[in-house]
């Protein structure tokens, strides 16, 4: 369903007006990548509740086998073939023009960074599973370093240093989130004049709260996504059309 051209030259305006635009983006942003997102039509949760279980910090630590499932999907994961689409090239453009005041993603594919987003502009509240972590003594490595050890026979590797468990950089259920990080994204959201949601059912917590935080210090809101969201009452704009097709569209690369 393309959007009128009407909706799309209003907040086209909204971004060309704004100095300070805030995009919030959601794994719906990296379906046309061929990353399936969580709780779309062809969701990873909607395909498979019991995953979500799964995917809980709990478990990982407490069952090997758990443990050695997650490194073979590792071994597998969409995000190591998956190249960055035009929406992730549109919000790149955005910030080469100097709009794009803080990218808060819940993405841990790296695509934002691959599509030319500066890194400390960047703020991965779930983290990247470009990276490896040691649950016990915190040392961190790169993903790919130890997706070779998988290769050659090992099937949960433990930390070099000292022993202990690793796991993706990745925010899990149950594990905390970082507070800095979140804290950033919230100051990022209040500080945004323009503030932009992209591809996120925007039901989990306390990210999803960017939204109202925005729209309370006076931004303008949109939100860029194919299903309703619980934040849909008080959006300024509601773009349910591709995101690839939209967001060159609202932020005017249509070379992106
Ligand atoms: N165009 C527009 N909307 C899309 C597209 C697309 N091409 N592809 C998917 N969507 C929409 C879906 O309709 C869905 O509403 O993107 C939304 C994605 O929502 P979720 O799957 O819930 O993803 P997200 O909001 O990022 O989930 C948040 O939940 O499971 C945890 O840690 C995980 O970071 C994730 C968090």
């Amino acid at each position: 369903m393309t959007q009128p051209e009407a909706l799309i030259d209003r907040v086209r305006g909204w971004v060309e007006a704004a100095a300070r635009v805030v995009v919030l983006t959601g794994a719906g942003i990296s379906t046309e990548s061929g990353i399936p997102d969580f709780r779309g039509p062809r969701g990873v949760w909607t395909r498979d509740p019991q995953a979500e279980k799964l995917s809980d910090i709990r478990y990982y630590m407490a069952d090997a086998e758990i443990r050695k499932k997650a490194w073979q999907a590792r071994l597998v994961h969409p995000a190591w073939e998956a190249q960055p689409n035009a929406g992730h090239a549109a919000i790149a453009a955005l910030e080469r023009r100097g709009k794009l005041h803080a990218l808060i993603t819940q993405n841990i594919d790296g695509l934002h960074q691959r599509a030319g987003n500066s890194p400390e502009r960047v703020i991965e509240v779930h983290g990247t599973v470009l990276k490896v972590v040691c649950m016990s003594c915190g040392w961190k490595g790169p993903m790919q370093e130890t997706l070779v050890r998988l290769l050659t026979g090992e099937e949960d590797p433990p930390c070099g240093l000292c022993g202990g468990i690793l796991k993706s950089d990745t925010i899990s259920f149950g594990q905390s989130l970082i507070p800095e990080v979140i804290d950033r994204a919230m100051r990022c959201a209040a500080e945004a004049d323009c503030f932009i949601a992209v591809g996120s059912s925007l039901q989990v917590y306390p990210i999803a709260g960017a939204v109202a935080e925005a729209k309370a210090a006076g931004a303008r809101v949109v939100i860029v996504n194919a299903e309703p969201t619980p934040f849909d009452d008080i959006a300024d704009a509601l773009l349910a059309d591709s995101i690839g097709r939209t967001l060159p569209r609202i932020f005017q690369c249509p070379d992106s």
